[in-house]
C-alpha cells in the first residue's frame, strides 16, 4: 500500500513574519522533508501541506519556535456553509477512530474578539458530529479545533471571517522555549543578551543537531550558545570582554546593585539543565588568529558587535613602535583600536570560509541603516552560499538582517 499523503493545517504566531518561512525551510532541509504546500503562508499566518504521516508532522513541530501548533485539517473554506459541508463530508469516512474518545473543540479567532458565550454558540455548530465520547476539557484524548481568520489589521475586522479552518490538534510547536529562557528570568544578562526567540530561531537556521560543534565568536552573555545546547549541540564562544566573560561587568537590570558571584555563562548552563552541552567560553579578540588550522565546526551562530550599545574594538595600536618591555608582559593590557563593520564581517566570513565544515551554516545579524542600503553590501564569501536574508525592522532607519549561509566548497589557498 502507498504513503497516504494528509493535509495539514500550520498555524503560526503573527510575529517575526520575515522570518518564519526560512526557519520552516531550514528545518525541513535538516530533516530531509519534502512537502507539497498547498497554500503557503505570507502575510497570515497558517500554512497549508500535504505530508506523508504524522509522525513527520511532529518532527517538524519538534523544533520551530514561529509555529503555534499543527492540525489534521478536515475541512477548509471561505464560506460556514460549505466548511459544515466538507466537514460533514470528510467525517463520514473518517470519525470511527475517535468516535469513542473523550474529546472537546476549542475555538480560535485570529483578528477578532468574541466572548466565551459567542464562543460556546460557535462550537454548539458542530453539534451533527457523531463523537459518542465524554467532553472532557483538561487533557482529552481528541482535541479538535475550530479556527476563524479575520485578517491582520486589527483595527478593521469584516463582518465575516475570511477563511474558517477545522481539525485535529496534533501537537504545538516549541513557543514554551521562549518563556523557559527568558531574559527575566535569566540568572546572567547583559545589555545585548539576544531575545530567546531569536536566539531559538538563529540554531534552527543553523540547523544544530545533537553532537554538532557550534561556536559563537562574539559570545557576549552566551544566549546564542544557550539556544544551540537546547537542539544538542556542543557549544563554544569567545569574546573581547573579559569584564564580561567573568560577570564583572555592571549588572544590566535596575534592581540589581551588584554581580553576584557566580553570574556567568555557564552559570546560565546549568540554570537550564544543558551544562553538559557547554564546551566553554575563552576572552579572545576575534581579528587575532586563535585556532588550530584544521579546527572544524559544524556551525557558527554570532551576533557581531556594530557599535551602538557595545564598542567595535580589536587589539593594536595606532603608536608606530608599541614594544613592550619583558618584565611588562605579565601585567600588559593590550590596546586597543577601532574594529570596523566591514572588517568584522569580512574577517567573520573568510573564518567561517574556513572552519565550516562542507555544508556547516553561518548565521550572523547584520545591521541596516536604511538610507544607504543597498543588496550589494550584504557581506559576500566564494565559499558561502546565501541560503536566507530576513529582516527585523529596529526603528523608522534601521533594522538588522538574520543571514543563513551554507559553506559550499574549500576555500582557496
Ligand atoms: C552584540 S554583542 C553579543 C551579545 C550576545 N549575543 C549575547 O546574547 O549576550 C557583541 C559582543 O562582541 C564582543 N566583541 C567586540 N569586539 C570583539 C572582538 N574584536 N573580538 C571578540 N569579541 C568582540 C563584545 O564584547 C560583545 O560582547
Amino acid at each position: 500500500m502507498g504513503t497516504q499523503w494528509k493535509k495539514y493545517l500550520f498555524w503560526f504566531a503573527h510575529e517575526h513574519v520575515d522570518f518564519r518561512m526560512a526557519e520552516m525551510e531550514s528545518i525541513l532541509d535538516m530533516f530531509k522533508i519534502s512537502v507539497r504546500t498547498i497554500l503557503k503562508p505570507k502575510e497570515h499566518p497558517f500554512w497549508i501541506v500535504e505530508l506523508p504521516s504524522e509522525d513527520i508532522v511532529r518532527q517538524i513541530a519538534s523544533r520551530s519556535v514561529s509555529l503555534r501548533c499543527c492540525l489534521e485539517l478536515w475541512a477548509m473554506s471561505k464560506e460556514l456553509e460549505t466548511l459544515h459541508a466538507c466537514l460533514k463530508t470528510y467525517t463520514k469516512d473518517n470519525i470511527e477512530t475517535y468516535k469513542k474518545q473523550s474529546f472537546k473543540i476549542t475555538v480560535k479567532t485570529f483578528c477578532k474578539h468574541f466572548t466565551q458565550k459567542e464562543k460556546v454558540a460557535k462550537i454548539e455548530m458542530f453539534n451533527y458530529l457523531s463523537l459518542e465520547g465524554p467532553v472532557k476539557l483538561n487533557n482529552p484524548d481528541l482535541t479538535l479545533f475550530y479556527f476563524e481568520y479575520y485578517g491582520l489589521d486589527p483595527n478593521y475586522s469584516p463582518q465575516k471571517p475570511f477563511h474558517l479552518f477545522f481539525g485535529r490538534w496534533i501537537t504545538d510547536g516549541q513557543r514554551d522555549l521562549i518563556q523557559k529562557f527568558s531574559l527575566k528570568t535569566r540568572k546572567f544578562i547583559g545589555n545585548t543578551s539576544m531575545d530567546p526567540q531569536l536566539s531559538l530561531m538563529m540554531a534552527n537556521q543553523a540547523q544544530v543537531q545533537s553532537g554538532d560543534l557550534v561556536l559563537d565568536p562574539f559570545v557576549g552573555t552566551g544566549s546564542l550558545l544557550i539556544a544551540a545546547s537546547q537542539f544538542g549541540g556542543y557549544t563554544l564562544g569567545t569574546d573581547i570582554d573579559y569584564l564580561m566573560l567573568h560577570g564583572k561587568t555592571r549588572p544590566s537590570r535596575i534592581t540589581q546593585k551588584y554581580r553576584e558571584i557566580d553570574e556567568n555563562v555557564a552559570a546560565n548552563m546549568k540554570q537550564y539543565g544543558i551544562m553538559s552541552n557547554f564546551v566553554d567560553v575563552v576572552v579572545a579578540d576575534f581579528a587575532l588568529r586563535l585556532w588550530r588550522e584544521n579546527a572544524n565546526l559544524d556551525a557558527i551562530i554570532t551576533d557581531p558587535p556594530y557599535g551602538v550599545r557595545e564598542s567595535t574594538e580589536r587589539v593594536g595600536s595606532s603608536k608606530i613602535c608599541s614594544t613592550i618591555e619583558a618584565h611588562q608582559v605579565a601585567t600588559h593590557i593590550p590596546s586597543k583600536v577601532v574594529y570596523d563593520l566591514n572588517e568584522i564581517f569580512e574577517d567573520l566570513l573568510t573564518f567561517s570560509a574556513k572552519h565550516l565544515k562542507i555544508n556547516g551554516r553561518l548565521v550572523c545579524w547584520f545591521p541596516l541603516f536604511k538610507e544607504d542600503h543597498s543588496e550589494e553590501f550584504v557581506p559576500t564569501n566564494p565559499s558561502l552560499q546565501l541560503l536566507a536574508s530576513s529582516e527585523q525592522v529596529l526603528s523608522a532607519n534601521t533594522s538588522r538582517l538574520l543571514l543563513t549561509y551554507r559553506k559550499i566548497k574549500e576555500p582557496q589557498t
